[in-house]
Protein backbone atom coordinates (compact mmCIF):
# COMPACT_ATOMS: atom_id res chain seq x y z
CA UNK A 1 0.00 0.00 0.00
CA UNK A 2 1.23 3.41 -0.91
CA UNK A 3 1.72 6.53 1.58
CA UNK A 4 3.29 9.20 1.24
CA UNK A 5 7.04 10.61 1.48
CA UNK A 6 5.44 12.90 4.31
CA UNK A 7 3.37 10.35 6.05
CA UNK A 8 6.05 8.43 6.34
CA UNK A 9 8.54 11.26 7.63
CA UNK A 10 6.24 12.27 10.49
CA UNK A 11 7.00 10.70 13.61
CA UNK A 12 3.49 9.46 16.43
CA UNK A 13 2.95 11.99 18.48
CA UNK A 14 5.16 10.81 21.65
CA UNK A 15 2.74 12.20 24.33
CA UNK A 16 -0.69 11.31 22.96
CA UNK A 17 0.98 8.03 23.09
CA UNK A 18 1.22 7.67 26.18
CA UNK A 19 -2.14 9.36 27.25
CA UNK A 20 -3.44 6.37 25.31
CA UNK A 21 -0.88 3.86 26.98
CA UNK A 22 -1.93 5.43 30.77
CA UNK A 23 -5.69 4.64 29.76
CA UNK A 24 -5.00 1.38 28.74
CA UNK A 25 -3.19 0.50 31.88
CA UNK A 26 -6.36 2.05 33.70
CA UNK A 27 -8.59 0.04 31.50
CA UNK A 28 -6.95 -3.16 32.98
CA UNK A 29 -7.02 -2.07 36.77
CA UNK A 30 -3.92 -1.04 37.17
CA UNK A 31 -3.45 1.60 39.65
CA UNK A 32 -1.47 3.69 37.42
CA UNK A 33 -0.16 7.25 38.22
CA UNK A 34 0.08 9.56 34.95
CA UNK A 35 2.80 12.09 35.38
CA UNK A 36 3.08 12.58 31.83
CA UNK A 37 0.12 14.48 31.10
CA UNK A 38 -0.91 18.03 29.34
CA UNK A 39 -3.63 19.82 30.62
CA UNK A 40 -4.81 20.87 34.06
CA UNK A 41 -7.45 19.11 35.95
CA UNK A 42 -10.44 22.54 36.39
CA UNK A 43 -13.51 22.47 35.25
CA UNK A 44 -14.19 25.03 32.66
CA UNK A 45 -14.67 28.92 33.58
CA UNK A 46 -18.19 29.84 34.34
CA UNK A 47 -18.21 32.12 31.74
CA UNK A 48 -17.39 29.37 28.80
CA UNK A 49 -19.99 26.85 29.86
CA UNK A 50 -22.74 29.53 30.18
CA UNK A 51 -21.24 31.21 26.65
CA UNK A 52 -21.80 27.96 24.80
CA UNK A 53 -24.95 26.87 25.97
CA UNK A 54 -26.83 30.02 25.31
CA UNK A 55 -25.06 29.19 21.68
CA UNK A 56 -26.21 25.88 21.90
CA UNK A 57 -29.72 27.27 22.68
CA UNK A 58 -30.60 29.31 19.73
CA UNK A 59 -29.81 25.67 17.75
CA UNK A 60 -28.07 27.72 14.94
CA UNK A 61 -24.36 26.16 14.91
CA UNK A 62 -23.00 27.30 11.33
CA UNK A 63 -19.96 28.33 9.88
CA UNK A 64 -18.60 30.92 10.82
CA UNK A 65 -16.05 33.67 9.12
CA UNK A 66 -13.07 31.73 8.52
CA UNK A 67 -10.84 33.88 11.04
CA UNK A 68 -13.26 33.63 13.84
CA UNK A 69 -16.67 35.74 14.85
CA UNK A 70 -15.90 39.17 15.55
CA UNK A 71 -17.24 38.58 19.41
CA UNK A 72 -14.35 36.31 20.32
CA UNK A 73 -11.75 38.31 18.18
CA UNK A 74 -12.95 41.69 20.09
CA UNK A 75 -11.96 39.69 23.26
CA UNK A 76 -8.80 38.61 21.96
CA UNK A 77 -8.24 42.13 20.79
CA UNK A 78 -8.69 42.88 24.40
CA UNK A 79 -6.70 40.45 25.73
CA UNK A 80 -3.38 41.01 23.94
CA UNK A 81 -3.94 44.79 24.81
CA UNK A 82 -4.13 43.94 28.55
CA UNK A 83 -1.31 41.57 28.61
CA UNK A 84 0.87 42.43 25.54
CA UNK A 85 0.05 46.10 25.45
CA UNK A 86 -0.70 45.80 21.39
CA UNK A 87 -4.25 46.68 19.94
CA UNK A 88 -4.36 44.19 17.46
CA UNK A 89 -7.33 44.96 14.81
CA UNK A 90 -9.57 42.25 13.66
CA UNK A 91 -7.15 42.18 10.69
CA UNK A 92 -4.60 40.63 12.70
CA UNK A 93 -5.81 38.09 14.29
CA UNK A 94 -6.93 34.17 13.36
CA UNK A 95 -8.71 31.93 15.47
CA UNK A 96 -8.02 28.10 14.65
CA UNK A 97 -8.91 24.65 15.89
CA UNK A 98 -6.03 25.17 18.91
CA UNK A 99 -3.15 26.44 18.93
CA UNK A 100 -1.63 23.56 17.23
CA UNK A 101 -3.48 24.81 14.47
CA UNK A 102 -2.07 28.23 14.58
CA UNK A 103 1.56 27.20 14.57
CA UNK A 104 0.71 24.99 11.40
CA UNK A 105 -1.09 27.39 9.31
CA UNK A 106 2.08 29.75 10.80
CA UNK A 107 4.21 27.40 9.20
CA UNK A 108 2.52 26.64 5.78
CA UNK A 109 1.57 29.99 5.39
CA UNK A 110 5.68 31.15 5.49
CA UNK A 111 8.00 27.98 5.07
CA UNK A 112 8.95 26.71 1.16
CA UNK A 113 10.22 23.99 0.66
CA UNK A 114 13.62 22.78 2.60
CA UNK A 115 13.13 26.39 4.17
CA UNK A 116 14.99 26.39 7.54
CA UNK A 117 13.53 26.77 10.72
CA UNK A 118 14.92 26.99 14.05
CA UNK A 119 14.12 26.34 17.87
CA UNK A 120 16.15 25.55 20.55
CA UNK A 121 16.08 22.31 22.17
CA UNK A 122 14.32 21.63 24.73
CA UNK A 123 11.55 21.99 22.38
CA UNK A 124 7.82 21.01 21.92
CA UNK A 125 7.47 17.46 20.68
CA UNK A 126 5.47 18.65 17.90
CA UNK A 127 7.89 21.59 16.96
CA UNK A 128 9.87 19.29 14.16
CA UNK A 129 7.39 17.24 12.74
CA UNK A 130 5.11 20.12 12.13
CA UNK A 131 7.81 22.08 10.28
CA UNK A 132 8.61 18.54 8.44
CA UNK A 133 4.82 18.53 7.59
CA UNK A 134 5.31 22.01 5.91
CA UNK A 135 8.05 20.55 3.95
CA UNK A 136 10.91 22.92 6.06
CA UNK A 137 13.89 21.51 7.41
CA UNK A 138 13.85 21.89 11.59
CA UNK A 139 16.88 23.44 12.87
CA UNK A 140 17.26 22.30 16.62
CA UNK A 141 20.05 24.15 18.15
CA UNK A 142 20.95 22.55 21.74
CA UNK A 143 22.44 23.57 25.44
CA UNK A 144 25.79 22.83 26.70
CA UNK A 145 25.55 19.35 28.73
CA UNK A 146 23.61 20.15 32.13
CA UNK A 147 21.97 23.90 30.71
CA UNK A 148 18.23 23.98 29.76
CA UNK A 149 19.22 27.44 27.61
CA UNK A 150 21.38 27.28 24.65
CA UNK A 151 23.57 30.03 24.17
CA UNK A 152 22.55 32.97 22.66
CA UNK A 153 25.29 32.72 20.02
CA UNK A 154 24.35 29.26 18.93
CA UNK A 155 20.69 30.46 18.20
CA UNK A 156 22.33 33.39 15.77
CA UNK A 157 24.78 31.17 14.65
CA UNK A 158 21.93 28.63 13.28
CA UNK A 159 20.27 31.41 11.39
CA UNK A 160 21.45 31.71 7.94
CA UNK A 161 20.00 32.61 4.62
CA UNK A 162 18.50 29.60 4.81
CA UNK A 163 16.26 30.55 7.52
CA UNK A 164 12.27 31.25 6.97
CA UNK A 165 11.87 31.43 11.13
CA UNK A 166 12.59 30.96 14.77
CA UNK A 167 10.03 29.59 17.30
CA UNK A 168 10.60 30.14 20.80
CA UNK A 169 7.92 28.71 23.73
CA UNK A 170 8.57 30.59 26.60
CA UNK A 171 7.80 29.84 28.82
CA UNK A 172 8.89 26.74 28.04
CA UNK A 173 7.18 22.85 27.33
CA UNK A 174 9.10 20.75 28.87
CA UNK A 175 11.29 22.97 31.09
CA UNK A 176 9.06 25.49 32.69
CA UNK A 177 11.51 28.15 32.03
CA UNK A 178 11.11 31.42 30.78
CA UNK A 179 13.65 32.49 28.51
CA UNK A 180 15.58 35.79 29.91
CA UNK A 181 14.79 39.02 28.51
CA UNK A 182 18.18 39.49 26.76
CA UNK A 183 18.02 36.76 24.71
CA UNK A 184 14.30 37.62 23.34
CA UNK A 185 15.82 41.01 22.27
CA UNK A 186 18.76 39.43 20.98
CA UNK A 187 16.37 37.08 18.57
CA UNK A 188 14.00 39.90 17.87
CA UNK A 189 17.08 42.28 16.86
CA UNK A 190 18.68 39.37 14.49
CA UNK A 191 15.62 38.82 13.15
CA UNK A 192 13.88 41.96 12.17
CA UNK A 193 17.92 42.59 10.83
CA UNK A 194 17.84 39.55 8.76
CA UNK A 195 13.91 39.68 7.69
CA UNK A 196 13.64 36.13 9.56
CA UNK A 197 10.00 35.46 11.12
CA UNK A 198 9.89 35.38 15.14
CA UNK A 199 7.27 32.82 16.22
CA UNK A 200 6.42 33.19 19.82
CA UNK A 201 4.28 30.24 21.29
CA UNK A 202 3.20 31.98 24.22
CA UNK A 203 0.51 29.33 25.29
CA UNK A 204 1.68 29.33 28.63
CA UNK A 205 2.46 33.13 29.02
CA UNK A 206 0.02 33.72 31.91
CA UNK A 207 0.66 30.32 33.96
CA UNK A 208 3.91 31.98 35.59
CA UNK A 209 5.39 32.25 39.35
CA UNK A 210 6.89 34.03 41.95
CA UNK A 211 6.06 37.31 40.01
CA UNK A 212 7.63 36.54 36.94
CA UNK A 213 6.26 37.10 33.55
CA UNK A 214 7.26 36.15 30.07
CA UNK A 215 9.22 38.53 28.32
CA UNK A 216 7.40 40.04 24.78
CA UNK A 217 8.47 40.12 21.92
CA UNK A 218 6.50 42.62 20.35
CA UNK A 219 7.67 45.40 23.45
CA UNK A 220 11.43 44.94 21.68
CA UNK A 221 10.26 45.13 18.44
CA UNK A 222 11.10 48.68 16.36
CA UNK A 223 8.28 47.63 13.97
CA UNK A 224 4.34 48.24 14.00
CA UNK A 225 2.15 45.38 13.91
CA UNK A 226 1.77 45.24 10.43
CA UNK A 227 5.40 45.18 9.15
CA UNK A 228 6.38 43.25 11.94
CA UNK A 229 7.96 39.59 11.47
CA UNK A 230 5.92 38.71 15.37
CA UNK A 231 3.73 36.40 15.30
CA UNK A 232 1.98 35.49 18.83
CA UNK A 233 0.34 32.09 19.39
CA UNK A 234 -1.75 31.70 22.04
CA UNK A 235 -5.05 29.80 22.95
CA UNK A 236 -7.94 28.89 25.64
CA UNK A 237 -6.64 25.27 26.31
CA UNK A 238 -4.10 25.44 29.21
CA UNK A 239 -4.84 28.67 30.92
CA UNK A 240 -8.74 28.08 30.79
CA UNK A 241 -8.92 24.53 31.26
CA UNK A 242 -10.51 23.84 28.13
CA UNK A 243 -8.38 21.70 25.98
CA UNK A 244 -11.32 19.86 24.47
CA UNK A 245 -12.68 23.11 22.54
CA UNK A 246 -9.82 23.29 20.30
CA UNK A 247 -9.63 27.07 20.07
CA UNK A 248 -6.05 28.77 19.24
CA UNK A 249 -5.41 32.03 17.87
CA UNK A 250 -2.36 34.06 16.61
CA UNK A 251 -1.43 37.78 15.87
CA UNK A 252 0.42 39.08 13.34
CA UNK A 253 0.51 41.31 10.71
CA UNK A 254 -2.19 41.54 7.91
CA UNK A 255 -0.17 39.88 4.98
CA UNK A 256 0.61 36.92 7.35
CA UNK A 257 -2.86 36.60 8.89
CA UNK A 258 -4.42 37.04 5.70
CA UNK A 259 -2.16 33.85 4.34
CA UNK A 260 -3.13 31.95 7.20
CA UNK A 261 -6.76 32.63 6.75
CA UNK A 262 -6.63 31.32 3.07
CA UNK A 263 -5.25 28.17 3.89
CA UNK A 264 -7.23 27.70 6.87
CA UNK A 265 -10.49 28.15 4.70
CA UNK A 266 -9.47 25.33 2.27
CA UNK A 267 -8.46 22.71 5.30
CA UNK A 268 -11.49 23.67 8.17
CA UNK A 269 -13.24 26.40 6.95
CA UNK A 270 -13.69 27.77 10.73
CA UNK A 271 -13.21 26.68 14.20
CA UNK A 272 -16.08 25.45 15.59
CA UNK A 273 -18.98 28.12 16.16
CA UNK A 274 -20.04 26.50 19.32
CA UNK A 275 -16.50 26.28 21.06
CA UNK A 276 -15.55 30.06 19.94
CA UNK A 277 -18.57 31.00 21.73
CA UNK A 278 -17.42 29.20 24.66
CA UNK A 279 -13.38 30.63 24.16
CA UNK A 280 -15.04 34.13 23.77
CA UNK A 281 -17.44 33.63 26.91
CA UNK A 282 -14.22 32.36 29.24
CA UNK A 283 -12.25 35.53 27.68
CA UNK A 284 -14.82 38.15 28.95
CA UNK A 285 -15.18 36.62 32.58
CA UNK A 286 -14.03 39.17 34.74
CA UNK A 287 -13.38 36.23 38.11
CA UNK A 288 -10.48 34.67 39.06
CA UNK A 289 -9.72 31.49 37.18
CA UNK A 290 -6.99 32.12 35.60
CA UNK A 291 -5.30 33.24 38.76
CA UNK A 292 -6.73 30.47 41.08
CA UNK A 293 -5.07 28.40 38.44
CA UNK A 294 -1.95 29.57 38.35
CA UNK A 295 -1.62 29.99 42.20
CA UNK A 296 -2.62 26.07 42.27
CA UNK A 297 -0.32 25.56 39.88
CA UNK A 298 2.95 26.73 42.01
CA UNK A 299 1.99 25.50 45.25
CA UNK A 300 1.55 21.84 43.05
CA UNK A 301 5.70 22.74 41.74
CA UNK A 302 6.66 23.54 45.52
CA UNK A 303 5.77 20.34 46.81
CA UNK A 304 6.90 18.14 43.57
CA UNK A 305 10.24 20.31 44.26
CA UNK A 306 10.18 18.92 47.76
CA UNK A 307 9.18 15.65 46.78
CA UNK A 308 12.06 15.10 43.28
CA UNK A 309 14.77 16.58 45.58
CA UNK A 310 14.39 13.22 47.92
CA UNK A 311 15.98 11.54 44.96
CA UNK A 312 19.60 10.78 45.37
CA UNK A 313 21.15 11.87 42.05
CA UNK A 314 18.48 13.41 40.42
CA UNK A 315 19.23 17.34 39.07
CA UNK A 316 16.03 19.44 39.45
CA UNK A 317 15.66 23.13 38.00
CA UNK A 318 12.82 25.05 39.33
CA UNK A 319 10.05 25.70 36.79
CA UNK A 320 9.10 29.33 36.06
CA UNK A 321 5.53 28.64 34.57
CA UNK A 322 3.82 25.90 32.83
CA UNK A 323 2.81 22.66 34.75
CA UNK A 324 6.27 20.62 33.63
CA UNK A 325 9.31 20.08 35.20
CA UNK A 326 12.04 18.33 33.26
CA UNK A 327 14.91 17.01 35.61
CA UNK A 328 18.17 15.17 34.43
CA UNK A 329 17.86 11.88 35.64
CA UNK A 330 20.96 11.11 33.38
CA UNK A 331 23.04 10.16 36.86
CA UNK A 332 20.28 7.10 37.12
CA UNK A 333 19.83 6.38 33.38
CA UNK A 334 21.38 8.43 30.63
CA UNK A 335 18.33 6.59 27.54
CA UNK A 336 15.12 8.53 28.83
CA UNK A 337 12.85 5.94 26.73
CA UNK A 338 14.50 2.77 28.55
CA UNK A 339 13.84 4.92 32.13
CA UNK A 340 10.85 5.91 31.06
CA UNK A 341 9.65 2.61 30.60
CA UNK A 342 11.42 1.34 33.62
CA UNK A 343 8.72 3.82 35.36
CA UNK A 344 5.82 2.22 33.91
CA UNK A 345 6.70 -0.97 34.35
CA UNK A 346 7.97 -1.22 37.88
CA UNK A 347 6.71 1.73 39.57
CA UNK A 348 3.58 2.10 37.24
CA UNK A 349 4.23 5.64 36.62
CA UNK A 350 4.02 7.61 33.32
CA UNK A 351 6.69 9.68 32.36
CA UNK A 352 7.75 11.45 28.78
CA UNK A 353 11.45 10.92 28.04
CA UNK A 354 13.55 13.49 27.16
CA UNK A 355 14.42 12.28 24.39
CA UNK A 356 11.13 13.17 22.71
CA UNK A 357 12.16 17.26 23.30
CA UNK A 358 15.39 17.07 22.14
CA UNK A 359 17.27 16.19 25.22
CA UNK A 360 18.18 12.65 26.72
CA UNK A 361 19.16 11.90 29.96
CA UNK A 362 15.73 13.94 31.18
CA UNK A 363 12.23 13.23 31.73
CA UNK A 364 9.68 15.32 31.80
CA UNK A 365 7.12 15.42 34.71
CA UNK A 366 3.79 17.09 35.13
CA UNK A 367 2.16 18.54 37.95
CA UNK A 368 -1.07 19.46 36.62
CA UNK A 369 -2.42 16.14 38.26
CA UNK A 370 -3.57 15.67 41.87
CA UNK A 371 -1.19 16.60 44.79
CA UNK A 372 -1.93 13.05 46.05
CA UNK A 373 -0.59 11.69 42.62
CA UNK A 374 2.47 14.08 42.56
CA UNK A 375 3.68 12.82 46.28
CA UNK A 376 3.14 9.04 45.60
CA UNK A 377 3.93 9.24 41.80
CA UNK A 378 7.78 10.54 42.75
CA UNK A 379 7.86 7.76 45.79
CA UNK A 380 7.48 5.02 43.14
CA UNK A 381 10.07 6.72 41.33
CA UNK A 382 12.47 6.60 44.44
CA UNK A 383 11.84 3.12 45.36
CA UNK A 384 12.80 2.19 42.40
CA UNK A 385 15.91 4.10 41.82
CA UNK A 386 16.87 4.85 45.05
CA UNK A 387 16.13 1.36 46.04
C1 LIG B 1 4.09 24.60 23.75
C2 LIG B 1 2.74 24.26 23.24
N1 LIG B 1 2.25 24.93 22.18
C3 LIG B 1 1.05 24.66 21.68
C4 LIG B 1 0.26 23.68 22.24
C5 LIG B 1 -1.08 23.39 21.58
O1 LIG B 1 -2.17 23.74 22.34
P1 LIG B 1 -3.66 23.59 21.78
O2 LIG B 1 -4.36 22.66 22.71
O3 LIG B 1 -4.25 24.97 21.84
O4 LIG B 1 -3.59 23.08 20.39
C6 LIG B 1 0.71 22.95 23.34
C7 LIG B 1 -0.09 21.85 23.90
O5 LIG B 1 0.40 20.96 24.57
C8 LIG B 1 1.98 23.26 23.86
O6 LIG B 1 2.48 22.62 24.93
Amino acid sequence: MHLSRLAMSVGQSATLKLNELANNLKAEGKAVIHLGGGEPEEKIPQGAYDASLKKLETRRVRYTATSGIPALKNEIAAYTGKYYGLQPAAKNIVVSGGAKQSIYNFLLAVVDPGSEVVFPAPYWVSYPEMVKLAYGTPVVVRPEPGRLLPDIKDMVRHITSNTRAVMLNSPNNPSGMIYPEDFVRELVEICEDRGVYLMMDDIYNRLVFDGASAPNAFTMSKRPLDESLIVSINGVSKTFSMTGFRIGWSVASEAVTQAMTKIQAQVTSCPSALSQAAAAGALAEKGTFVEDLRAQLERKRDLLAVELNKLKKVKFTLPQGTFYSFPDFSAYEKDSEKLSKLLVDKALVVTVPGREFGLDGHLRISYCGAEKDIVEGVARIRKVLDA
